[in-house]
């Protein structure tokens, strides 16, 4: 059923107020067709939990809202198992059920918000693991044709916080649900430091997949602000890959930085570095701001407008790019 003039506030996790001229959720093929049915000449918008969106104005058009269920193990023997999973899932829960069932590769991804179907928009990643890595093959419906289309892993052009769905097939496909290949007998990967220091800390020496997802639990939740409680869509800009050149300008005035190696001969730094060391961190301006413990994360605190947050983000990349030479890239999608 499609609804008429709707916030989209309880929709998005910065918490911004706009609306959508139209509104409907789809749990089934056969509800997408008939919402799409009433899209005419408007514009669509597909929504997950909306955790990686900033709404700068009214959408004047048809936000589709993809809850599609399912969890189903298609395929299992003692070392794997292959699991089909509904767009629409919750993407913590699909990984809460993976460590229940004993099933590994997700436990590092724990509590990333958002659903199932947006995971690979951006192969989303975390400590180490990116769902590239997990990731076997996706249904998506492509809505000029009303086809469905399935796209295995080099179909889908996977990179740092990319896939062929934000560039070459932006807003052509509306993912139905992925599957994914789980280890039982699966390596930790317990290599990032900050995981590390949590399972020395509790004295944790051969950790299992629970005790690699509750790590990462407990240090998300001391370093990213709670969308419950803050507005925010998670790190607002990517790190940037740069050339050489630039890390050796950097190195003449700063002794240490974060930077790590990239494809073809590149570097990685840490955006939210850069953002500290331009005097950001911590900023606010009335609602909105920049969080306090991480530098990467815009917030609102109260009631901003999406536009605010938008033009304080210009803002950020224009100091970097003039203090650093690097120029950001915001990683949120903005509408
Ligand atoms: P939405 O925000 O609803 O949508 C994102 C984009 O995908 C939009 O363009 C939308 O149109 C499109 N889309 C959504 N669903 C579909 C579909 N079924 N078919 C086609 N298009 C679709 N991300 C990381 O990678 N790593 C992190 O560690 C991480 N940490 C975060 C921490 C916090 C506190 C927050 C708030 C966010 C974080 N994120 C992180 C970002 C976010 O959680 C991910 O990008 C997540 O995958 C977004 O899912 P969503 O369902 O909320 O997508
Ligand atoms: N740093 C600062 N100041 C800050 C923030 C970070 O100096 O305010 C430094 C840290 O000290 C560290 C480095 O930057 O040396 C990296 O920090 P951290 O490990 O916290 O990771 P990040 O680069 O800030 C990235 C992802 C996160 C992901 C974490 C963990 C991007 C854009 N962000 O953050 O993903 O959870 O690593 O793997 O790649 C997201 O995409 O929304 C997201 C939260």
């Amino acid at each position: 059923m499609i609804s008429q003039n709707v916030s989209l506030k309880p929709h998005n996790t910065f918490g911004i107020e706009v609306f959508a001229n139209r509104y409907a959720s789809f749990s089934s093929v056969e509800e997408l067709k008939n919402a799409l049915n009433e899209k005419g000449e408007d514009e669509l918008l597909v929504l997950g939990g909306g955790s990686n969106i900033l709404f700068t104005k009214d959408f004047n058009g048809l936000v589709i809202k993809n809850e599609i269920k399912g969890f189903e193990v298609i395929y299992e023997n003692e070392d794997e198992a292959y699991v089909k999973v509904g767009a629409g899932e919750v993407w913590h829960t699909f990984v809460l059920e993976c460590i229940e069932r004993g099933f590994g590769g997700v436990e590092n991804l724990s509590l990333i918000p958002g659903s199932v179907g947006a995971s690979p928009m951006q192969n989303i990643g975390a400590y180490g693991t990116e769902i590239k890595d997990v990731f076997v093959d996706l249904e998506a419906y492509h809505i000029e044709s009303g086809e469905i289309h399935t796209f295995d892993k080099k179909q889908c052009e996977f990179g740092y916080r990319e896939s062929v769905f934000k560039r070459k097939l932006k807003n052509q496909y509306i993912i139905l649900s992925v599957t994914y290949r789980l280890s039982m007998s699966h390596r930790i990967n317990s290599s990032y430091g900050a995981i590390k220091a949590e399972l020395d800390k509790k004295g944790i020496r051969y950790p299992k997949i629970r005790d690699v997802s509750n790590a990462v639990i407990a240090i998300r939740s001391m370093r990213l602000p709670d969308p419950a409680e803050i507005g925010n869509a998670g790190s607002f800009f990517k790190n940037p890959v740069v050339e050489q050149s630039i890390v050796d300008q950097l190195k003449t005035k700063f002794e240490k930085f974060p930077n790590y190696p990239a494809p073809d001969g590149k570097i990685k730094l840490a955006a939210g570095w850069l953002i500290e060391q331009a005097g950001w961190k911590g900023k606010t301006f009335g609602s909105y701001g920049v969080h306090k413990n991480q530098a990467l994360v815009l917030v609102n605190y109260d009631d901003s407008s999406g536009s605010d947050i938008f033009d304080l983000s210009t803002q950020i990349i224009e100091d970097v790019k003039s203090k650093f030479g690097v120029q950001l890239e915001r990683e949120v999608n903005i509408i």
